[in-house]
């Protein structure tokens, strides 16, 4: 299996951040990505506490806020940020904002009913920083946590620290993972499969 060891971390820059949507919003996946999401947010209480790290552009922020939610987000780039607000308009006025690393989040124990974070763990930074970034996610959320994570379709391996996740760990592999770091699955939506390669999915955990 590829070993990919170049996290694409800190990138998110300027050009990069202001093209963000632009260029997502082409991709199919994106879509069900949106419509998966908001069909798991619907299964949870109304009113929570969500902090979606890393914040990027704010994308589902419509979401959080048509279920009432106390919206915070967390995002390394200040850039992002600032796309995010751009894109938001009005409702980025509804949302807590922080430029912050999670690798350390500057937040309370159990802060959030809800922690969410899409297009991170899996291929931005190695899995070495990913184990520490669940485990920060796992301590600020006091019930549920929405993780996107990928497996393969086989046994598969588990990946070195200093390379990124990727699809390497396989289905329970996955769920050995969340455990480990005190999220029990409670359900999970496809939102990209590719045959013979692997699937991502957005995991819905409970805290243990
Ligand atoms: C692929 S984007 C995902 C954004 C959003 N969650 C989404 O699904 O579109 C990756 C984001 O991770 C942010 N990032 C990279 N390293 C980070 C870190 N150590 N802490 C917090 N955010 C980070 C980048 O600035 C970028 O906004």
């Amino acid at each position: 299996m590829l070993k990919q060891t170049k996290p694409k971390g800190d990138s998110y820059y300027k050009g990069r951040a202001q093209n963000y949507n632009k260029k997502r919003l082409k991709q199919e996946w994106w879509h069900v990505e949106q419509k998966e999401m908001e069909a798991l947010l619907e299964t949870l209480p109304r009113d929570l506490s969500v902090v979606d790290i890393p914040f990027g552009t704010g994308r589902f922020v419509p979401f959080y806020d048509k279920f009432g939610y106390t919206i915070a987000g967390l995002d390394a780039s200040a850039d992002m940020i600032g796309a995010a607000r751009e894109a938001l308009g009005a409702l980025y006025d509804k949302c807590s904002c922080t430029v912050g690393d999670a690798m350390d989040l500057p937040y309370k124990d159990g802060a959030f009913d809800l922690v969410v974070s899409t297009r991170f763990l899996r291929d931005i930074v190695t899995f070495g920083m990913a184990k520490k970034m669940l485990a920060e996610m796992a301590r600020v959320t006091s019930k549920y946590a929405i993780i996107q994570l990928g497996n393969n379709f086989t046994t598969g391996r588990t990946p070195d620290d200093d390379e990124v996740m990727g699809g390497n760990l396989s289905k329970a592999g996955v769920d050995k993972l969340l455990k480990e770091h005190g999220l029990k699955v409670k359900d999970r939506r496809l939102v990209l499969s590719e045959p013979e390669i692997g699937e991502i999915y957005h995991i819905l955990c409970e805290k243990i």
